[in-house]
């Protein structure tokens, strides 16, 4: 899943590395291989992994080195199944709702770097979405059609799973660039749906706690702040905000801060 419904399919694929001057003779030819030298840099960083997607992979990857490390030494709860649920779980909405908040924290402070990470960060969600709804259908269920129809449509909170599980999973298969372009505009709209999804898992956490809904409530805030952002006006605004502020640093003389 690509979770990055602003990005054009051609912006989302990697750049191939174009020339970036010509071979000019003169003081024009030394400001070009000038140019190039602080390229060089950045060039170098497009052909790996920068350090903040190191990190993001290894932070993703943690839950369930963690759970796997778990299972091997025999150190779950007295309910295994039910921990692995759990924290299945939890891991993909906490991956979902950090998918979703990429754009807006661009849009509010300019941090571009994070654009890549949206597509892992939602890939991601997906798989442990995955080893979350495995972990019922398999585990807990052991694949009988009769007793999860019943779970599943009897109990509303798992209807509700069950729905932000059928809206990743196509959002998941059209996460690759082929996809983006074979679907063009298409693309964009469909992959709006993971708002939807949110929702549904916000939903779907309020309906299973018994007691307690402070925390899902909280998870159900942070993804309506990241749905308000999306509105053209409220994200006006905040460019606009931001523009301003931009704009008094340089009448100031302040120095615009360095780039992220
Ligand atoms: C058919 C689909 C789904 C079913 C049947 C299902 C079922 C369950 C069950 C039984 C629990 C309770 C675990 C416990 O006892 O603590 C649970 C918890 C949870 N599920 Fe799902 N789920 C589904 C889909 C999803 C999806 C797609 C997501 C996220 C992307 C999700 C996120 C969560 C979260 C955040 C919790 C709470 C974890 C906690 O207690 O900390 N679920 N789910």
């Amino acid at each position: 899943m690509v979770l990055e419904p602003d990005m054009p399919p051609a912006v989302a694929r990697s750049s191939p590395a174009a020339p970036t001057h010509p071979a000019v003779p003169g003081r024009a030819g030394s400001r070009a291989r000038m140019a190039d030298a602080a390229d060089r840099p950045r060039a170098r960083r497009r052909s790996g992994w920068t350090r903040l997607q190191l990190a993001t992979h290894a932070a993703a990857l943690a839950p369930a080195a963690h759970l796997a490390w778990d299972v091997w030494t025999d150190n779950l709860t007295a309910n295994p199944i039910q921990d692995i649920t759990a924290r299945t779980g939890k891991t993909a909405l906490v991956l979902l709702v950090a998918a979703l908040a990429v754009t807006p924290l661009n849009t509010l402070f300019g941090w571009r770097r994070l654009i890549p990470l949206r597509r892992p960060l939602g890939v991601y969600a997906f798989l442990y979405a995955l080893q979350h709804f495995l972990t019922f259908v398999w585990l807990d269920y052991g694949l009988d059609p009769v007793l999860l129809e019943e779970a599943i449509f009897e109990k509303k909170y798992a209807l509700v799973g069950f729905g932000a599980f059928l809206i990743l999973l196509p959002l998941a298969a059209t996460s690759t660039a082929g996809w983006m372009r074979r679907l063009g505009k298409r693309w964009k709209r469909l992959h709006r749906l993971v708002y939807v999804a949110a929702v549904l898992v916000v939903v779907h956490f309020v309906w299973l706690v018994k007691a307690d809904v402070r925390e899902p409530l909280a998870y159900g805030a942070v993804v309506a702040a990241l749905l308000a952002l999306r509105v053209p006006r409220v994200r006006e605004a905040v460019a606009r905000r931001r523009l301003g502020s931009a704009s008094r640093r340089t009448a100031r003389g302040t120095p615009p801060p360095p780039p992220r």
